[in-house]
Parts: structure tokens; C-alpha cells; sequence
């Protein structure tokens, strides 16, 4: 079966990026290809796109679909080893980065992956499918305070300690294996009476879990620090997030790139010799057009930053 991505915020992403044909740009989550080939589109032979996704399934399924297209170098990586990547291939800046952040369809839809509470599957969660840390290991594993930390923090779930104690009382009886069986626990958790708002009552639990298998709030604040360096100057990167945890931190990490000396206000002169390295593109969040949201309601919650390199 083939399953297929809509790439969000499309030709937006493809403007900020300001693309000329002959430069070096980098895609750190590939997906299905979507903005990769909106990018390819606009380069001419002497231009490259170095496309990364942490999971293999992507890049096997863009590798078929672009057999010789020579301006492509795809890896198997995660965007966090991008400074590996590029010290590989030789190449010392980019001209632009684009970075769309969480899961892909193809991802969510396949059960085997196991990241729906709407379809059966093995509690598995993985974007790296080499990876070793499962989210059955974290829901049979982990503390019951650990596991309400994680469901209150990444997934903003106001029932997180129900929940919590509900999955270590069943994991007692039986190991909680598949994303049906931890629905059934995160329902038996919740309240009916509250169960009957707020949308499907796994959503929250789901998102936390998905989080810390794949490290993912660390992994953005470990990236952009490192992406900025490997910009030349006025090459731009363009961040989609889909949560406010994400959005918080590109945020603030774009914010805390454009200042200059951070001394306190007291001392006379400065003596952290800091220096703007960014100017921030977008003073607030790009989103989705109306149309867009009702065509793919993935677009919904998502928020494009865009800052250009000094
Ligand atoms: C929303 S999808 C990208 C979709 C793509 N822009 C398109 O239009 O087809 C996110 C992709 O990024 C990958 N990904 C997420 N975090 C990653 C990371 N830390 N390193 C590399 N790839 C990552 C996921 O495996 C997934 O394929």
C-alpha cells in the first residue's frame, strides 16, 4: 500500500526560502518529498538539495521516486547529526533549511508504526525504525510519577496522574502492548462526562508518548544552534511546528539568535561580546489559509518562524 503526505504550508515554506537556483539547500525532514520537490523544481543542475529524514521508510520511498535526479543526495539521518552530514559531503554552508516538524502521514497511517489511537497496532512509535526505545517501553517501564510527568508536560493532559496510575495498575495484571490496549486504559482513566468533550480522549497521551520515544523537544533545541552555524549569510530557515511546545521553542531560540549583548542592564559595558547572528523573517507565526485548513486538516495547528542568517 502506498500511503501519501500533504505537505502543509507549502508554497509559503518554498517563498521564505528565497531559493537560488544554483545553491545549497537542506530539507531535515524529507517526508514523502513534498517540500523537497517544490525545491528541486526551482534549482537549476548546478544547485543541491540535501534531503534527511530519520526514517528509513522515507527515504526508500523518495529514492524510487527520484532515480536520477543529480541535484538529490539523500540520508538516513537525524536532523540533530546535520553538521556530520554536511562534513561528509564536503559542504561547509547551506543557503537555506527547512525543517517540518512530527510525524508524516505515511507515518501515522500505517498501523505496523503503531503512533494512531485510531487504528490497532503495536505500540511501537519509533520515527527511526533502528532506534531501540519503543513507547512499550515507556508505558511498561517507566515510574508512575515519570510517566505523569511526560503526559502532563508533552502532552498537556489535565488527567495525566489518572492516567498515569490507571497504566501501572493494568501492567501489573498485563503488559500494555498494542495502542488499542493503552486506549482502553486512558478511557477507563478519563471521566465519561469528560470523555465526551475535547476531542478523542488518547490525543493528548498519544502526542506525549510520541514526544519522548523520539526525544523530540530536545532534539529542536539541540538543532537550531547548529542549523544557524551551518547558514551563509542571508540564507534563511524556515521551522513548521505543530504544537505549542514546539512553537515555544523555535520562539524563543530565534529570539534569543537576533539579540546582541545580553549583560544585564546594570553593567557599564558589555563583557559578552555577543553578537546577532540571525534577523527574525516573521514577527509572528505564518499559518495555514483558511482553504488550506479545510483541504488538510493536518495544517490546522501548524506555525511556519523563518529567520535569515546575518
Ligand atoms: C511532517 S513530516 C515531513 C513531510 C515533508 N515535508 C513532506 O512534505 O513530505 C516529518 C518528517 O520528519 C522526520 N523527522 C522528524 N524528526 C526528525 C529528526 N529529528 N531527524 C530527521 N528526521 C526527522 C519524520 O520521520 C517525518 O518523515
Amino acid at each position: 500500500m502506498e500511503y501519501k503526505h500533504q505537505a502543509v504550508l507549502l508554497e509559503e515554506a518554498i517563498e521564505y526560502l528565497n531559493i537560488k537556483e544554483d545553491g545549497i539547500y537542506l530539507d531535515g525532514t524529507l517526508g514523502r518529498a513534498g517540500h523537497s520537490s517544490e525545491i528541486l523544481k526551482k534549482l537549476s543542475a548546478a544547485g543541491k538539495l540535501i534531503a534527511v529524514d530519520r526514517d528509513t521508510a522515507a527515504i526508500k520511498a523518495v529514492q524510487e521516486k527520484f532515480t536520477d535526479n543529480e541535484s538529490l543526495i539523500l540520508e538516513h539521518a537525524n536532523f540533530q547529526e546535520i553538521d556530520q552530514v554536511l562534513a561528509k559531503l564536503g559542504i561547509e554552508g547551506v543557503d537555506g533549511m527547512l525543517f517540518d516538524l512530527g510525524v508524516s502521514s505515511p507515518q501515522l497511517d500505517n498501523p505496523e508504526r503503531g503512533f494512531s489511537y485510531q487504528n490497532d497496532g503495536p505500540l511501537d512509535m519509533r520515527m527511526n525504525p533502528e532506534q531501540k526505545l519503543t513507547a512499550q517501553d515507556i508505558v511498561n517501564n517507566y515510574s508512575q510519577a515519570e510517566l505523569e510527568r511526560i503526559i502532563t508536560e508533552y502532552g498537556e493532559e489535565n488527567w495525566a496522574a489518572r492516567i498515569a496510575e490507571f497504566i501501572v495498575k493494568m501492567r501489573k495484571e498485563k503488559a500494555i502492548e498494542t495502542t488499542s490496549d493503552l486506549v482502553e486504559v486512558i478511557k477507563a482513566a478519563i471521566p465519561k462526562a469528560v470523555r465526551r468533550s475535547g476531542g478523542h480522549p488518547a490525543r493528548r497521551t498519544f502526542q506525549a508518548l510520541r514526544i519522548e520515544t523520539n526525544n523530540e523537544l530536545e532534539q529542536l533545541k539541540n538543532l537550531i544552534d547548529k542549523a544557524v552555524s551551518f547558514l551563509n549569510p542571508e540564507g534563511r530557515i524556515v521551522i513548521i511546528t505543530f504544537h505549542s511546545l514546539e512553537d515555544r521553542i523555535v520562539k524563543h531560540k530565534f529570539r534569543d539568535l537576533a539579540k546582541d549583548c545580553t549583560c544585564p542592564p546594570d553593567f557599564p559595558i558589555c563583557v559578552c561580546d555577543k553578537k546577532a547572528e540571525v534577523k527574525v523573517i516573521t514577527s509572528s507565526p505564518i499559518q495555514a489559509s483558511d482553504s488550506e485548513k479545510e483541504f488538510n486538516p493536518r495544517s490546522r495547528s501548524a506555525k511556519m518562524r523563518v529567520a535569515e542568517k546575518i
